[in-house]
């Protein structure tokens, strides 16, 4: 099955064919990243963003087709994100597949995005499959999904605040580290001490297998302001390898637990944050330690891409989860 696919939930305009069924093949992928112009206000403005979509959403499209080197004539079934992102955002990309979708009489397959995060997997490993635990952690969303089948999925804990990459972004930024800072932080914690600071954990400690970002956040930046105030330099490589650390060791809590309640043999990393090179080791590490499988997406499929919408479209449609012209994009994950 050839799907043409796309993804507008957040601040990238992506298009992609895919080629789904006894392989799984990205036949093009395009990502027109608005990030630069978003820098300039230090993080995502929604209507700049529904903006720059509508913009960019046709030359892109023509493109993945081009790439592609197919027409339209030969898709299959058309998937697009709907659920969650930003409202504008999201709408762009949903009017956008459901007047191709209608217009060429072809299914339409809506897909949500913390879904097609996981899915960009299935893509760097053709041999996946469920059941695995999901680790998914990016700019919006940080949530621990036990995957039983590719569309029967249950989150089974989630950050009550901010998101991973959240803290990482916001952090960097009063480090002076422009939007988004989470790759920087990932280069400049290479070269620092893990232990140089203690920082506190991101793990709720109520036995759920929730966290919560903002008290780790909210400590490390009121650190920085105390030692700005009071005139003294520290190593931002230091600061970037504790929080790292912090994370980390706050996700293996979780992780472990988690574990416990959903035993499988397959640990699986996916969202923006999954390209941060000391957790894919940490993680690959931790999933040898107990003999699990570790699987991570390969780094261009790691943010925000139509490809792995395109690959989440194939399993939906195959459940049978297609829409029709009714379909409404929706800003959380209900
Ligand atoms: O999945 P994504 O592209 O968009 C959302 O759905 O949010 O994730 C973007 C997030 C940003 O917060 C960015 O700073 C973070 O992923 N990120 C990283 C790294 N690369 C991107 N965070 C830590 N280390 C990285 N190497
Ligand atoms: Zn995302």
């Amino acid at each position: 099955m050839r799907i043409l696919s796309f993804e507008s939930s957040c601040d990238e305009t992506s298009a992609a064919v895919v080629e789904m069924g006894s392989g799984r093949r990205i036949l093009s992928n395009v990502v027109a990243s608005q990030i630069e112009t978003h820098a300039l206000y230090g993080g995502v403005v929604p209507e700049i963003a529904s903006r720059a979509h509508i913009e960019a959403i046709s030359s892109v499209t023509r493109e993945a087709l081009d790439r592609a080197d197919v027409s339209l004539d030969e898709i299959d079934a058309i998937g697009v994100t709907d659920r969650p992102g930003l409202i504008g955002a999201l709408l762009v990309g949903v009017s956008f597949a459901k007047s191709l979708a209608v217009s060429r009489g072809l299914p339409l397959v809506p897909v949500h995005h913390i879904r097609g995060h996981i899915a960009a997997n299935y893509l760097t490993y053709p041999d996946l499959a469920p059941p695995f635990l999901a680790l998914v952690a990016s700019g919006g969303h940080t949530s621990l999904i036990a995957v039983r089948d590719y569309t029967v999925t249950e989150t089974i804990g989630q950050t009550r605040d901010d998101a991973m990459g959240e803290a990482f972004d916001k952090i960097a930024r009063v480090m002076g580290i422009p939007y988004p800072g989470g790759a920087e932080m990932d280069r400049l914690a290479a070269a620092g001490d893990p232990t140089a600071y203690a920082f506190p954990s991101a793990a709720i400690a109520d036995g759920s297998l929730d966290f919560s970002f903002s008290g780790l956040k909210t400590f490390v930046i009121n650190l920085l302001h105390r030692l700005a105030q009071r005139g003294e330099t520290y190593s931002k490589e230091d600061v970037a390898a504790s929080l790292t650390a912090a994370v980390i060791a706050s996700v293996e809590k979780k992780l472990s637990l988690a574990l416990t309640r959903f035993p499988c043999r397959t640990l699986v990393l996916a969202g923006g944050v999954s390209a941060n090179s000391h957790l894919r080791r940490s993680l690959a590490d931790f999933a040898g330690e107990r003999g699990m499988r570790f699987c991570v997406p390969s780094r261009d499929l790691c943010g925000d891409n139509a490809a792995m919408i395109g690959a989440q479209a194939y399993y939906e449609r195959l459940a049978g989860h297609t829409a029709d012209a009714s379909l409404n994009a929706s800003a959380n994950g209900g």
